[in-house]
């Protein structure tokens, strides 16, 4: 099977990891610059927002199967584009995007298909007074969201009313650009977020082992919010029940609702959730795999993930296709460069993967480079070092046993990724 694979992250070198294992067979081609993603892939030198540049090496190539790693492109109407070609796509249509990147769409699909989520209303820069008004008939906390997408800074937890009123004249001002020129004022949920991620056709589904992201750069959950610092999977914060309230109240509903609504989600749905008491309610969704979930939970699945995929991309879900690995738990420790998600440099040289490797680890990619033959940093997120183990804490002590083989000027890692897992063990 020949593999196209769009995007450039930790997230996209784990997927080309686990496509390239799933058989003997596949072939994956990328025009990523990232080293982990070239350790693996056929370099291709195109263009990858030239969607016909795309299409043309997709057909002359006999490629199999296109899978698109990051929202952008897909909220680009990517796989719509490749589709009207004949070229399978795993990956929703522009219109099924709108999951992640309209908010507001996204809450009114929830709201019309009884889809627990927090209670919101959604305003345009026209409707200024009544967002006031909607703003004096919550109780703070309050969250402010752009609609668009925003790389993950279009959300604001507001303290009091006045800041809440004052985010949202700043995001009317053009802050977030054509992104702010709507948003969402919703309440403020209690809880612990987790993530889970469902493989879908459209109508059939298999949901992947559940996980929790640590989406704040320092340790205790503290100060700013980055692309995720950290995953563990699976979690017990979702038992047994709490899974099965997911899957009927959440996963099935959105995937029947967005289908009845004549925009088949096929792709990877993930579902951004609120934990309490046992019940979830949704926070987002996103129209994609998440980073750095996918490094966390891939290593686990076991079966022919390419085939899966595949199927998925032509209606047909195929189970079989998919084995979980239950008894085991995994963790990543993202290893960013000191500074992020603020300033930062890049161009350090990295020592000590393979180190990390003989130890038993697992080594994703998230902003790498080669130079000179040198391998160095080219990102705020440099690494993911991923780890199995038979129990949360071993996964834990082996992913961080790893963490100390590596290297590099800068390297800033949280030091708690997963702790928050132990409570429930
Ligand atoms: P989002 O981009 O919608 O996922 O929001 C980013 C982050 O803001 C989430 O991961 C949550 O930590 C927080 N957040 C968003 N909406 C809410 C909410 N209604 N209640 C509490 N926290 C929220
Ligand atoms: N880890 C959060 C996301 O992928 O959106």
């Amino acid at each position: 099977m020949r593999i196209f694979l769009v995007g450039n992250g930790g997230r996209e070198h784990c997927l080309a990891w686990k496509l390239k294992n799933s058989a003997n067979d596949v072939e994956i081609f990328s025009p990523s610059k990232n080293a982990g993603i070239q350790s693996i892939a056929n370099f291709v030198s195109i263009d990858e927002k030239n969607y016909e540049e795309i299409s043309k090496f997709c057909l002359e190539r006999r490629i199999d199967l296109v899978v698109v790693g990051p929202e952008d492109p897909l909220a680009n109407g990517i796989a719509d584009f490749l589709r009207a070609k004949g070229i399978p796509v795993f990956g929703p249509s522009r219109l099924a995007a709108r999951i992640e990147s309209s908010k507001s769409f996204a809450k009114e699909f929830m709201r019309r298909n009884g889809i627990p989520t927090a209670q919101f209303s959604s305003f345009t820069i026209e409707q200024f007074n009544d967002a006031v008004d909607f703003i004096n008939s919550l109780h703070p906390p309050i969250v402010v969201k752009a609609d668009g997408l925003a790389a993950g800074k279009g959300v604001v937890v507001c303290q009091t009313r006045e800041e809440a009123i004052k985010v949202v004249k700043q995001m009317f001002s053009g802050e977030f650009a054509e992104a702010g020129k709507k948003v969402v004022i919703e309440e403020f949920l209690e809880g612990e977020e987790a993530s889970v991620l469902a493989i879908t056709d459209g109508e059939n589904y298999v949901l992947l082992p559940t996980s929790q992201d640590h989406k704040r750069i320092f340790d205790g959950d503290l100060g700013k919010n980055t692309g995720g610092m950290g995953a563990y999977s699976p979690t017990p914060l979702i038992n047994r029940p709490a899974l099965e309230q997911i899957e009927n109240e959440i996963i099935r509903p959105a995937i029947v609702g967005m289908a009845n609504e004549g925009y088949p989600f096929v792709g990877c749905l993930y579902a951004g959730l609120m934990v309490k008491d046992n019940r979830a309610k949704v926070v987002e969704f996103n129209c994609r795999f998440g980073d750095p979930e996918t490094q966390a939970v891939l290593p686990l699945v076991k079966g022919d993930f390419a085939s899966l995929l595949l199927s998925a991309a032509n209606g047909k879900l195929n189970k079989d296709y998919y084995q979980g690995n239950e008894s085991k738990f995994s963790c990543c420790v993202i290893l960013a460069s000191k500074g992020y998600p603020d300033e930062y440099q890049k161009g350090f040289e990295i020592t000590g993967i393979e180190l990390a490797e003989s130890l038993g680890c697992v080594v994703f990619h998230s902003g790498t480079l080669k130079v000179d033959n040198k391998l160095v940093s080219n990102g705020g997120r440099v690494l993911g070092v991923v780890a199995l183990g038979d129990t949360l804490q071993e996964a834990i002590q082996k992913s961080y046993d790893g963490v100390d083989k590596i290297h590099f000027e800068n390297k800033y890692f949280r030091k708690d990724i997963g702790a928050k897992g132990l409570k429930y063990v």
